[in-house]
């Protein structure tokens, strides 16, 4: 794809932080942010070296960042420290033993609240429990879970021994979790037996068993009882949690983790059909969720916050379990789907629980919109003081409509760019200072040197579309794909060969007052509501099924979802009016991958449109996908003739 790239978009509207939030807020004026933002991109170690102060250290780091061996950061040498410990121990040391680290809410309605220092007896034992079933340091562990409290027990008592947590969206199918296992070499799996969602149960353990069957180093499944529907059991590897945990003890001393040590895996579409395993580690992370957590959502010591994303994304894993607890704020979280018993359930959570600040998707938010303004209107918000957006671009409709609907006009909105790689937020409005315009994510962060460039790496000027860089190491950046050194280099390092910057893969450009708007991807990974997904990935899904012999996958733009996606299939033994096909593929594609994954439309076709090198003309689908009428060069098409068909079949 060309690195000019169309932007359509201009908005003039803008919103400045009222004064009353300005007074309190931790950043509260221009020039305190542009001298913070100075020192963070001109003398980071000196900017991260404070920062860093603030966590709880059990040996202190030598140097702030090790770049001569890059891309391979190293942030906060020989430093070691936990971050369950920064999580947790440090709060209840610090006397806030006592204060509500999460309210937890099941989608049936029940109830479970964990203080800072019921939560650190829970990880404790479970720490105890995962020792006791033989996980040591340096171990991945999948888990594979409901949003339920366990879930971020579990990943803090992985982080509590040294083992590496890959969690897997409970939404992805027995084959996804598979292949996610094999890729992480995973040796133990943490399950339930079942999760909620719009009152029916997701039988996770089936989809464990099911994967397993392939898995043989997988010594333990750890089941945890949430549903208490019927399971299948396999001695001696299936473990029920709650007798697991009858034998252990109510403490556990947290293992000193070097800044290095990995934290986690988490897996992400690319551009190709393999889901990258991105690998994360201990203290840059930490330092770059604990600060971004603490300037974007400006807490304040009695904020209820609350991020609506599950920690099977990077989402959850920055910004409910790590950012939040290392902050040691009170959360809300909550198990199920948004209109479950109705359409006003996240404001009726929000209202009971007196939320304060809010993060969402852009594709929740015109989900809202189309359930109509009663919804919202049947509850008092007037509690909200910040609202946030993560996952896609925003469109300015919805960014007004929840300004309005939700925020009552008086919330500053934070519309947050980053990405599973970046581990943080990366460009933000900070709510205490930015002007917001309604579908921009406006600033670098501190320490982010963001730039727009063209293909040569020449930084282009105002309003020009181009790609999107970022040309410095920051502490929370990913550290290498599991297993794929030469992937990471390649997809992340190699756009511009004669210097080291990263490549986010999105396009985007900057307007005027310097504020950038993101205008989407320009490989080929669809967003569908805000989760990402390679094109490829759903090819290799469908051409796996015996009725087909070529797809050619895009996204189209959708209402709702942000994209939805398109098949072109050529199905063996030819087109025929066959609506059974396309449901069976479309199936098939859910059981492959998840049913996030299902297409939302697929037709059938005798050819692919394909240059005369042989290359599906992708371009070419995705207008037609969109029913778009665009003049195409078409002198390179092998076979112009199959365009009327491709159009015909819609
Ligand atoms: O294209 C960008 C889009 O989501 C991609 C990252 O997806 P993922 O790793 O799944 O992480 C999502 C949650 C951080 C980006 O490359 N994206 C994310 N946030 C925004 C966004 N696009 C526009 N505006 C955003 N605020």
């Amino acid at each position: 794809m060309s690195d000019q790239i169309d932007n359509v978009l201009h908005e003039n509207r803008s919103f400045p932080p009222s004064a009353e939030f300005q007074q309190n807020a931790h950043i509260s004026s221009r020039e305190q942010y542009q001298r913070m933002y100075r020192e963070s991109v001109e003398h980071p170690e000196v900017f991260w070296d404070r920062v860093a102060r603030d966590l709880p250290w059990i040996e202190p780091y030598e140097q702030v960042l090790d770049w001569s061996d890059a891309p391979r950061a190293r942030w906060f040498t020989g430093g070691k420290l936990n971050a369950s410990a920064v999580c947790l121990d440090q709060h209840v040391a610090n006397g806030k033993g006592d204060k509500v680290a999460i309210r937890w809410e099941g989608e049936p309605g029940d109830r479970r609240d964990l203080t800072y220092r019921e939560l650190l007896t829970e990880v404790s034992r479970f720490a105890n429990v995962l020792k006791a079933r033989g996980v040591r340091k340096g171990d991945r562990v999948a888990i594979y879970l409901p949003m339920i409290p366990e879930l971020a027990m579990a990943v803090l008592a992985c982080a509590r021994i040294g083992a590496i947590h890959s969690v897997v969206f409970g939404g992805f199918s027995a084959r996804a979790l598979r292949d996610r296992i094999e890729d992480g070499q995973c040796t133990a799996v943490i399950t339930a037996d079942g999760g909620w969602r719009r009152g029916k149960v997701l039988p996770l353990k089936r989809e464990v068993d099911e994967a397993l069957e392939h898995c043989p180093d997988v010594h333990t499944s750890l089941v945890i009882a949430r549903t208490e529907n019927d399971v299948a059991w396999q001695n001696p590897r299936d473990v029920w949690y709650h007798e697991a945990v009858r034998e252990v003890a109510d403490t556990c001393e947290p293992e000193p983790m070097d800044s290095e040590d990995l934290l986690f895996l988490l897996y992400t579409s690319g551009s190709t059909g393999k889901p990258k395993g991105i690998m994360h580690s201990t203290a840059g992370y930490m330092v770059g969720t604990y600060l971004t957590t603490r300037f974007v959502f400006d807490l304040q010591p009695d904020d209820v916050y609350w991020c609506t994303a599950d920690v099977g994304w990077i989402t959850g894993h920055s910004y409910i379990v790590y950012g939040p607890l290392a902050n040691g704020v009170t959360q809300v979280m909550y198990e199920g789907a948004p209109n479950a018993p109705a359409e006003d359930r996240f404001w009726d959570i929000c209202e009971r629980h007196g939320v304060t600040v809010f993060y969402t998707a852009p594709t929740a938010i015109r989900a809202f919109m189309k359930w109509g303004d009663e919804h919202p209107q049947k509850h008092d918000l007037s509690k909200l003081r910040l609202l946030g957006t993560v996952g896609e671009p925003i469109n300015p409709e919805a960014w007004m409509w929840y300004r309005r609907m939700i925020g009552g006009e008086r919330c500053p909105i934070v519309d947050t760019w980053w990405q599973t790689e970046t581990g943080g937020i990366m460009l933000t409005p900070l709510p205490g200072v930015t002007a917001t315009k309604p579908g921009s994510a406006c600033m670098p962060f501190f320490g982010v040197d963001a730039a727009i460039l063209d293909s040569a790496g020449k930084e282009l000027g105002a309003d020009q579309g181009g790609l999107l860089a970022i040309r410095k190491p920051w502490p929370s950046m990913l550290r290498g794909i599991w297993g794929d050194e030469q992937r990471f280099r390649d997809t992340y390092w190699s756009k511009w060969p004669d210097r080291m910057m990263y490549f986010p893969g999105d396009g985007a450009r900057r307007d005027p007052d310097g504020y950038f708007w993101i205008l989407g991807r320009v490989d080929d990974v669809i967003n569908v509501s805000g989760h990402r997904l390679s094109t490829m990935e759903v090819e290799s899904a469908l051409v796996s099924h015996p009725k087909v012999v070529e797809a050619a996958v895009v996204g189209r733009p959708d209402d709702l979802t942000g994209e939805a996606i398109v098949a072109f299939v050529i199905p063996a033994g030819g087109v025929t009016e066959n609506q059974s096909v396309t449901n069976e593929l479309m199936e098939h594609v859910a059981t492959e991958i998840g049913k996030l994954a299902r297409p939302a439309e697929i037709r059938l076709t005798d050819a692919l449109p394909k240059t005369r090198s042989g290359k599906i003309m992708r371009r070419l689908l995705r207008d037609i996908a969109a029913g778009r009428e665009r003049d195409q060069d078409l002198t390179t098409i092998e076979n112009p003739a199959i365009l009327d068909q491709l159009r015909g079949n819609a």
